[in-house]
């Protein structure tokens, strides 16, 4: 806007006003720089600072240009910098001079944190959203195969057998303190920061709780130059959404494992995978390396921005213009990322028999009769002791624990006998009937109890 450089002598230079443009990537906040201009007029006119026929005018004429911003009519002239300047500029086209009282008592730099900080607001109500429709989506897959046994593995080496459903539910808990985190970025980003100015407090006598109140704020902010300034909030979103995405990216890798022809746990749905186009056999689980591999995406934003903010004293420094593309890139990641998750995870088939089968193989029966002997008075390590030497030998002979005979049991220890083979995964699985354990009747409870939380933070 020209009176912003009337002081200069020369228009900026074309490299100049593209490289300091952000109006490309801001004009996404045009609704809460709309909605947040709208208060403080009305703010304005309630403290007599202008009179209230004008403030009706620059709300009239505010909504006029969400309109046509919406109906795809608002041209983004890039001279205009940025969306607030863009904004403004058209009001002044739109009800002449009176619009220049709306900046009365503002500056950009208060105007720019409070948008963000709008932004974040919506942003983390939206992320929980799509993180608690995720969550139903696995505790369903979970209910519906609730009886299915699979292997459970450490270092990826077949160790115990366990609940498919268990191992969902694992899944489910994750997200629970990804949403309850990003929950917790919701208090710090609910803070009010216009009044600040551009960094000291305006002059004029301000109604702020005013403005929190109208824009659904639940404190203002305790500091002008800290709150023109800081992005902290912006951080905490940026690390509770890498979080999230490295749980997303866990839950990738499994999908890509189970989908594989080696493990043959599940099918995807065609609708969530791709073809190659040269080997026809090929259905690849595209949609979870997509965001296995986006997750890098997400933690470069979160390093990118904690970078930006190492070095600026106080107050706002203009580097801060940098904290919006990378936030907004990680908040449709994540989002695209939930969203193709909740789809996937809703349609994929289980082979429960070749999970099944697995979760014979392996000996991972061998904690189960080391616990055997436990309870036949046996100490556990020498138990443990036992049953190696027990497992050494039925891999010599290359056959399963099961298939070995009550003598061949005997040779290792005089305490086993004919309820050796009572001995089963379904017995195993039963057997863990812990809180937080995988026995089909605490799976029930967790998932009972996780239908009861979901979508509930605090
Ligand atoms: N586009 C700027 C930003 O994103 C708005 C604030 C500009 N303030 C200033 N003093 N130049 O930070």
């Amino acid at each position: 806007m020209s009176h912003i450089r009337s002081r200069f002598n020369k228009p900026p230079s074309e490299a100049m006003i593209g490289y300091t443009l952000s109006l490309p990537f801001d004009h996404r906040l045009y609704r809460y720089d709309i909605d947040g201009s709208i208060a403080h007029a009305k703010m304005l006119a309630k403290q007599n600072i202008i009179p209230l026929e004008d403030a009706e005018a620059i709300c009239r004429g505010l909504e006029d240009v969400a309109a046509e911003i919406e109906n795809r009519k608002f041209t983004f002239r890039t001279e205009l910098e940025d969306i607030h300047m863009a904004i403004e500029a058209r009001l002044f086209e739109i009800i002449g001079e009176v619009a220049g009282r709306l900046h009365t008592a503002r500056s950009r730099n208060d105007q720019v944190a409070l948008d963000l900080r709008l932004f974040v607001k919506d942003a983390v109500a939206e992320t929980i959203a799509g993180i608690s429709k995720l969550q139903l989506s696995l505790v369903d897959l979970a209910e519906g195969n609730k009886d299915v046994i699979m292997p459970g593995y450490t270092h990826l080496q077949p160790a115990q057998p366990v609940l498919f459903a268990h191992h969902l539910l694992a899944y489910f808990e994750m997200f629970q303190r990804d949403a309850e985190r990003l929950n917790d970025v919701l208090k710090r980003a609910d803070v009010m920061p216009l009044g600040s100015g551009s960094l000291t407090g305006v002059a004029y006598n301000i109604d702020r709780e005013f403005v929190a109140s109208e824009l659904g704020f639940s404190q203002v902010s305790r500091n002008s130059m800290d709150a023109v300034s800081d992005r902290d909030f912006v951080i905490e979103y940026l690390a509770a959404a890498s979080v999230c995405m490295m749980h997303l990216s866990r839950l990738a890798e499994e999908i890509i494992l189970w989908a594989s022809a080696e493990f043959g746990f599940i099918e995807l749905d065609d609708a969530y995978t791709t073809g190659s186009s040269l080997m026809p056999q090929k259905k690849n689980p595209d949609a979870a390396e997509l965001c296995r591999g986006k997750t890098g995406r997400i933690y470069g934003h979160m390093m990118a921005m904690l970078t930006t903010m190492k070095g600026l004293p106080l107050s706002y420094n203009r580097d801060l213009q940098e904290d919006k593309e990378g936030l907004f890139d990680a908040v449709d990641t994540l989002l695209s990322s939930l969203c193709v998750f909740y789809g996937m995870i809703g349609s994929l088939k289980v082979n429960k028999k070749n999970m099944e089968r697995a979760a014979m193989r392996g000996y991972m029966l061998a904690t189960d009769i080391a616990d055997y002997l436990v309870a036949r008075g046996e100490t556990f390590r020498s138990a443990h002791g036992i049953t190696a030497k027990l497992t050494r030998y039925a891999t010599d002979k290359d056959k399963p624990l099961d298939q070995l005979s009550l003598d061949e049991y005997r040779k290792f220890s005089s305490l086993f006998d004919d309820d050796i083979f009572k001995v089963t995964a379904a017995s195993s699985i039963a057997a863990r009937n812990v809180t937080g354990g995988t026995s089909p009747q605490q799976v029930a409870k967790a998932i009972a109890r996780a239908r009861e939380i979901v979508g509930k933070t605090e």
